[in-house]
């Protein structure tokens, strides 16, 4: 099958830049993946997805090498608008995505760009927000929402445009962690229920990683590492650089029972079969 996204030997620099912010960069992700982006800042992670949406090299001045394929089509020649109606963005600062009199009307406002009619305009609108469950707010006008309801918001926008791969830069750093937890458990919803693939830059590895199929470390502009979660928390050079999420830091005190565990569940059926 189609991979989602594939990335082959690519590398990329900003116009006027000495170093590729970019450097040889490889990966496949398969349909249906929640794949999760992290390393320290400034290490590639935000290049690397506005390459997969197209705003590099449209929007972008540089050079690159190598290709980006999103469901088979080559990003860099495709056109932008194209490539919106198949990758849906989210920002980390919902402010930045929603700005209009009413919640409707922002979700409504990339569909109203595609020209789509009113009456496949109204069914999107309306499907996103249950599916958000922010039907509520419909005529609220942004300002007045909680920084979880923005970010939902956002989020209804980007998935009324039906896109196939779902893009979230560092979602949940500007959110209180209950509100981080809900954003978090909003794409994992998605994930099961439209079987979308997901590609989200996440620092909280301790809230993500129960739900993640890959993880990719990055470092400098290159991959240290992408495997399963608990593949990565065994690897040693690439805890150097994200630290070892709260539950994978515990396991190695313990000295290694299984596997790392994940979640808070997972770490209990490991003491059990340790301790019993
Ligand atoms: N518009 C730009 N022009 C020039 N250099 C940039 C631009 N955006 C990012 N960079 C540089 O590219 C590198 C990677 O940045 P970025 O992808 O934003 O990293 P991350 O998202 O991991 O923090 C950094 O060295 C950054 O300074
Ligand atoms: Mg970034």
């Amino acid at each position: 099958m189609e991979p989602a996204l594939k990335v082959e030997g690519y590398t990329f620099s900003y116009l006027g830049s000495d170093a590729p912010a970019l450097d040889g960069i490889s990966l496949d992700i398969a349909k249906g993946e929640i794949a999760v982006l992290a390393g320290r800042s400034g290490c590639g992670k935000s290049t690397l997805l506005k390459s997969i949406v197209g705003l590099i090299p449209h929007m972008y001045s540089g050079s690159w090498s190598g290709k980006v394929i999103v469901d088979g089509v080559n990003v860099a020649s495709a056109k932008i608008s194209d490539m919106a109606k198949k990758v849906g963005f989210v920002f980390q600062n919902p402010e930045n995505q929603i700005f209009m009199f009413s919640v409707e009307r922002d979700v409504a406002f990339g569909l109203e760009n595609l020209g789509l009619p009113r009456k496949e305009i109204r069914e999107r609108v309306d499907w996103a927000l249950s599916l958000l469950g922010i039907q509520k707010l419909a005529y609220i006008a942004p300002h007045e929402l909680s920084d979880g309801q923005k970010q939902r918001t956002a989020i209804a926008g980007v998935i009324a445009m039906k896109p196939s791969i779902l893009i979230l830069d560092e979602p949940t750093s500007l959110l209180d962690p209950y509100t981080a937890h809900e954003v978090i458990d909003i794409v994992k919803n998605l994930n099961k229920t439209l079987g979308i693939t997901v590609i989200i830059v996440e620092h909280r590895l301790d809230i993500i990683s129960s739900i993640a199929s890959r993880i990719v470390i990055m470092d400098s502009g290159r991959i240290v590492a992408n495997d399963t979660p608990k593949r990565v928390y065994s690897n040693d050079e690439a805890l150097r650089i994200v630290g070892p999420p709260l539950m994978a830091a515990l396991h190695r005190e313990l000295g290694n029972v299984s596997e790392p565990p994940l979640s808070v569940a997972e770490m209990v059926s490991a003491l059990k079969i340790k301790y019993d």
